[in-house]
């Protein structure tokens, strides 16, 4: 396994195996690797003959400097699964190599429509720092596939359409949350979480699979249904930003006419604040 921290040396085992006609996978990353991260990166295994992880916690999206400086980094934990797991290049570039001109007057990328809601109405700047970055790695390692988890469904929407309308040559495929025996979603931040907290956090789980059934089975408003699950999670003591059901094509709001929903949630429990969501087919 290689590990580049430089654009030209990573490209330069790209131009390699593209003369070899080599096809190229690619996972981005933040680093602090779970299963979740590996299965993404076995099913980059499954589409490609070669697979580039990326590891680097990306200043640009953290809006709170406290929330960046906290951020897990195991780099060497980290290196020992990917060689285990049979990466062929870990990507580590340094925030001067992807920033040489600083972060204030870098080129930004928004994606209108898809950055200013859930996710990003109380995180100001997120998805542009997300955008942007997902943007020049795209462009650094023109991979034929990069590989994104549904776990972070608005952050998949929002690079699915950054890659359709800046017509990137990078197909984006997606892969399922994996999440722990009791429901709870793999996260980096869960380990923000006391072992308490863990088997509580459960719930948040437990509450989108309710919210879907009550989709699926009753007439009730889905305002209604929005407003008793929030209910519910602050009684089970999460601080819920949004419980949300959103149509899967734009993520905006949802009613009865809809047919291909996606219920979201971030709350926050203890230190963590967690994301999750289901998807909820009517058609
Ligand atoms: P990070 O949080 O490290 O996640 C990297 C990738 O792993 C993302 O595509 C995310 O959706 C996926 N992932 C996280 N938890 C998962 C789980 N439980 N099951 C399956 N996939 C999971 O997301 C980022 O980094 C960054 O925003 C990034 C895209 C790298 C840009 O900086």
């Amino acid at each position: 396994m290689h590990q580049f921290e430089q654009i030209s040396t990573l490209q330069t085992q790209v131009k390699k195996w593209r003369q070899q006609n080599k096809t190229i996978a690619f996972v981005p990353t933040m680093g602090n690797l779970h299963l979740g991260h590996l299965s993404l990166l076995e099913k980059a295994k499954q589409l490609a003959d070669k697979v580039i992880v990326s590891i680097f916690v990306n200043p640009l999206q953290f809006d709170d400097k406290a929330d960046l400086n906290a951020y897990p980094r195991t780099l060497d934990a980290d290196m020992t699964l990917l060689l285990d797991h049979d990466c062929d290049v870990v990507f580590t570039p340094s925030a001067n190599v992807m920033y040489p001109n600083g972060m204030d007057v870098h080129t930004t990328i928004s994606v209108p429509n898809m950055d200013d809601k859930l996710c990003g109405l109380n995180r100001p700047g997120h998805f542009d720092g997300v955008a942007t970055v997902v943007a020049k790695f795209l462009n650094i390692v023109q991979a034929d596939w990069a590989i994104f988890g549904e776990k972070d469904y608005q952050q998949l929407s929002l690079i699915n359409r950054m890659a359709t309308e800046l017509n990137l040559s990078t197909q984006i495929v997606s892969g399922p949350t994996l999440r722990e025996d009791n429901g709870l979603a793999m996260s980096s931040r869960n380990q923000y979480l006391t072992s308490e907290q863990r088997s509580h956090a459960a719930h948040l789980y437990r509450i989108l699979q309710d919210v879907k059934a009550r989709i699926e089975l009753s007439v009730d408003s889905f305002d209604l249904i929005q407003q008793q699950a929030m209910s519910a999670l602050t009684e089970l003591g999460f601080v819920a930003e949004y419980l949300d059901i959103r149509r899967t094509e734009d993520l905006d709001r949802a009613d009865r006419q809809d047919k291909s929903l996606v219920i979201l949630v971030a709350a926050r429990l203890g230190k963590a604040r967690l994301i999750d969501n289901i998807t909820c087919d009517l058609a």
